[in-house]
């Protein structure tokens, strides 16, 4: 059985106050990290900070990161910074950084390949928008984006991997994709990476789901077959509504 986890996004959200008094109140509540992988991931300059403080079964991400190893490339934030921050891991490829900071699969596949060699787990984002889903491709289209994002890549790094499937049309908009819309789109990424890895490979990815993503919706996310969590951003900026999706993972697992 998979690890289920959640995954809180925090985008551009939280002061470094706020961060800390986040981080006080859930690191000693949260799951034990051996049935439950409990993440934050937060701005940057708030990342060590929050390491420091996370407690023995939290973990820090990162929001994204350049796919070149050092340069002048202003504003940027290395693989090799996050490492040595202690970081575990680092969002790729979410929608926004697709449509606002010209992020294609190209650089998505680079930026993968980047968090490998310094041992970072990358939260792959892939997702359609309305456009694409109202039109019948949604496969098609996340089909390209993950055949893309893993291409070089090695069976043991896929097993490690982490993808969220993010419909855009469901983030920040109160609009959830039904269960079983976003169960049969994530089985359409586990069939993808079987016909491209050895056995067993797919049945180690950890899928999540994500958009608009709350308190009030997950137990149903999660009784679906194939997903195996969240990624969360609105509901994950309240520590107590983060602790109901860690132990809505919890009891995901003892069912
Ligand atoms: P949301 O964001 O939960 O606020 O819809 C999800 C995300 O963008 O990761």
């Amino acid at each position: 059985m998979r690890k289920p986890m959640i995954a809180g996004n925090w985008k551009m959200h939280k002061t470094r106050d706020e961060a800390l008094q986040f981080i006080y109140s859930v690191n000693v509540k949260v799951p034990n990290k051996e049935y439950v992988d409990s993440v934050v991931c937060a701005q940057a300059p708030v990342l060590r900070d929050l390491v420091k403080r996370q407690g023995e079964h939290l973990r820090i991400g990162a929001q994204n990161m350049h796919q070149e190893t050092e340069g002048a490339y202003t504003g940027e934030l290395s693989a090799a910074l996050l490492e040595d921050l202690n970081v575990d891991y680092v969002i790729i490829g979410h929608s926004e950084r697709r449509e606002y900071f010209n992020e294609t699969d190209e650089t998505v596949n680079q930026k993968v390949h980047q968090a490998f060699r310094y041992e970072l787990t990358p939260i792959l984002c892939v997702g359609e928008s309305l456009e694409i889903r109202e039109k019948g491709d949604t496969n098609l289209f996340v089909t390209k984006q993950i055949k893309e994002a893993l291409k070089g890549l090695k069976d043991e790094q896929v097993k490690e991997l982490v993808v969220a499937y993010e419909p855009i049309w469901a983030i920040g908009t109160g609009k959830t994709a039904t269960p079983e819309e976003a169960n049969e789109a994530i089985k359409n990424i586990r069939e993808v990476i079987t016909t491209l890895y050895d056995a067993g490979v797919s049945d180690n990815v950890r899928i999540l789901y994500g958009g608009s993503v709350k308190p009030a919706n997950i137990d149903d996310l999660l009784a679906q077959s194939d997903i195996d969590g969240a990624l969360v951003g609105g509901a994950s900026l309240n520590a107590k509504d983060f602790l109901t999706l860690v132990d809505a993972a919890l009891n995901k697992l003892q069912k």
